[in-house]
């Protein structure tokens, strides 16, 4: 298959790369394909006629987010019906990642795919906004996930162990659960999902859940450090967003629809920390 993607420096994007590698990929850079432009996206699909679109590229720094919520729109959302648009000239399937941060996390058991949406940030607002988009592709799938971290990249897992190198005592909200999800992981599970022809929504992170506390206490007992770490609770350590208390996601629909590769959280952590560098395509 030929796969195009989106936001190719991206942590996800990267993890496709290198794991998608019976099939050519084309991520072209931001200055090709940038998803502000839509001459740039018709352009861009219509040279490499894909006959798969994956949209890895996002506004994803959620607190900036809330600052310039014109630009979070734009990309997160009106690009993402500029993408839907080429893709049916195309016919090509649309997949679309997608959040946890679309639901407010007042629930106490994970979230269906038919669960309400109530984002409480611009960040989830304009996720949410562009499943919509998405959907106006007549094939589209739109795969929900959370806490995405993976040994490369911008990411909660990086930033930690960072800190922790510089001797930083770390404060880490304990009252947020979710489910932290290797990049690694949701490609492989997104690779079945297109073999198999998953369409619609579906949920797509990690087994079990945790908090980001919980989490970073994780990274550094398999990494074998001991850095100075607290837990702190949300209202300890205010951001611009508000973020969802509880967003794990419901993994039924996709172990109805098979095959289901996450793993728990556990083994994916384990697996990023034993393997750092996946052995894929080699960096260009
Ligand atoms: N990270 C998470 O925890 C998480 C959780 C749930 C869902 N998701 C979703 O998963 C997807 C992949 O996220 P990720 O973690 O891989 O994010 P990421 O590492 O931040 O990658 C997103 C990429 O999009 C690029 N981008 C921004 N504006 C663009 C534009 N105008 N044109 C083209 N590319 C542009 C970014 O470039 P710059 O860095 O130069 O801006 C970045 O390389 C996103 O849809 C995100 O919303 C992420």
């Amino acid at each position: 298959m030929r796969v195009l993607v989106t936001g190719g420096a991206g942590q996800l994007a990267q993890a496709l790369r290198k794991t998608w590698l019976g099939h050519e990929l084309i991520l072209p850079e931001e200055s090709v394909l940038d998803l502000s432009d839509p001459d740039s996206i018709r352009r861009v699909v219509a040279q490499v006629r894909p006959d798969i679109l994956i949209n890895c590229g996002a506004f994803t720094q959620v607190d900036r987010c809330e600052s310039e919520p014109e630009l979070a729109v734009l990309i997160n959302a009106t690009a993402v019906g500029w993408l839907a648009e080429a893709c049916e000239a195309q016919r090509a399937l649309l997949v679309q990642i997608s959040t946890d941060y679309v639901f407010d996390g007042t629930s106490r058991k994970p979230y269906r795919e038919e669960d309400p949406t109530n984002p409480t940030s611009v960040y989830g607002r304009t996720k949410l906004e562009g499943e919509y988009q998405a959907a106006r592709c007549s094939r589209h799938l739109i795969a929900r996930t959370s806490w995405l971290y993976d040994a490369w990249g911008k990411n909660f897992f990086n930033t930690m162990l960072a800190a922790a190198a510089q001797g930083r005592p770390l404060r880490v909200v304990d009252d947020q659960w979710g489910a932290p999800t290797s990049c690694r992981a949701l490609a492989r599970q997104l690779l079945a999902a297109a073999e198999h022809g998953w369409h619609g929504l579906v949920h797509a992170s990690c087994a079990g859940e945790t908090t980001w506390h919980e989490f970073a206490k994780a990274i550094f007992e398999a990494k074998g450090m001991a850095p100075d770490l607290s837990p702190c609770t949300s209202d300890g350590y205010p951001t611009p967003a508000r973020r969802p208390a509880y967003s794990v996601l419901d993994g039924a629909k996709r172990r109805k629809l098979g095959p289901d590769l996450m793993p728990t959280w556990m083994d994916a952590l384990r697996e990023v920390i034993d393997a750092p560098e996946l052995d894929g395509r080699p960096d260009v």
